[in-house]
């Protein structure tokens, strides 16, 4: 059979055009059907995904009253590092409690551990985490100065948003951190600890940048919504990255702000 392109090559050829064309390979020819084809057998359709039964014990479930009991950030992660209450549990390669400075006034509040996060136990080290660094350092803070943490402390399967109800399962967790912590301004980054936190269910882009109050341990905390990092990463436009930085800076103006105003 004549290669489709023959005919135009041809004609190039004939107006004296030669190399701008690269010489055809000639059309694949179909193998010769297999003499004894033996169909094989259709894949078993997937197994519906069983209820997830946590296993009992104190370690798998720790009981609420473990957790309340915690009186410092160590002992709260001791007493919940190896929770398998939800389903994220027994996928992870790490849990993630979170780090910073145990009485930070600033604390962020990412969604959950993707892979970095998941491989090294520790909270935005990806590339999410980079520009958190950033945006954080250009405040004028610093890791160490401040607290990072997350709506759920173990990884999505394939980073997926974590279901209402593994957020929930998680948010005693953070809670407690909070209550322990006890920061001054809680940054939420992106939708869904917007949600969680404040129960807030209108979208991120509206709502970013409008201060909102939670009540955490019978204390009243400002919380300021913005963008999550990898968002800003996705949509890296000036509009994002301003409205960013304006989010940020309210933070801390209110930080700064003189004592008793
Ligand atoms: N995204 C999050 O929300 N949290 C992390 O820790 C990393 C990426």
């Amino acid at each position: 059979m004549e290669h489709p392109l023959q005919a135009w090559r041809d004609t190039l050829r004939e107006l004296g055009v030669v190399g701008l064309v690269r010489e055809l390979a000639p059309e694949p020819v179909a193998p010769p059907p297999s003499r004894r084809v033996t169909p094989e057998a259709p894949p078993p359709p997937p197994a519906a995904p069983a209820a997830y039964a946590p296993p009992a014990g104190p370690v798998a479930c720790p009981p609420a009253a473990a957790v309340q009991a915690a009186a410092t950030l160590g002992d709260l992660q001791c007493a919940i590092e190896g929770c398998l209450a939800c389903p994220l549990g027994p996928g992870r390669m790490k849990f993630v409690f979170g780090e910073g400075d145990p009485a930070a006034r600033l604390l962020f509040v990412g969604e959950g551990p993707g892979r970095d996060e998941d491989l090294q136990g520790r909270p935005f080290v990806g590339k999410a985490g980079e520009l958190l660094d950033k945006m954080i350092g250009a405040l004028g803070f610093s890791r160490e100065t401040t607290y990072i943490a997350n709506i759920v402390k173990c990884r999505p399967p394939d980073n997926r948003t974590p279901t209402p109800e593994e957020a929930r399962t998680c948010l005693g967790y953070l809670q407690r951190q909070i209550e322990l912590i006890r920061p001054d301004v809680i940054v939420t980054l992106g939708a869904t600890p917007l949600r969680e936190l404040a129960g807030i269910t209108e979208g991120i882009t509206k709502l970013r940048g409008q201060w909102q109050r939670i009540q955490v341990g019978g204390r009243e905390i400002p919380l300021m919504p913005t963008f999550h990092p990898a968002y800003v990463l996705r949509q890296y436009t000036q509009e994002v990255r301003r409205a960013v930085w304006q989010d940020l800076q309210a933070a801390k103006e209110w930080l700064d702000r003189p004592a008793g105003s």
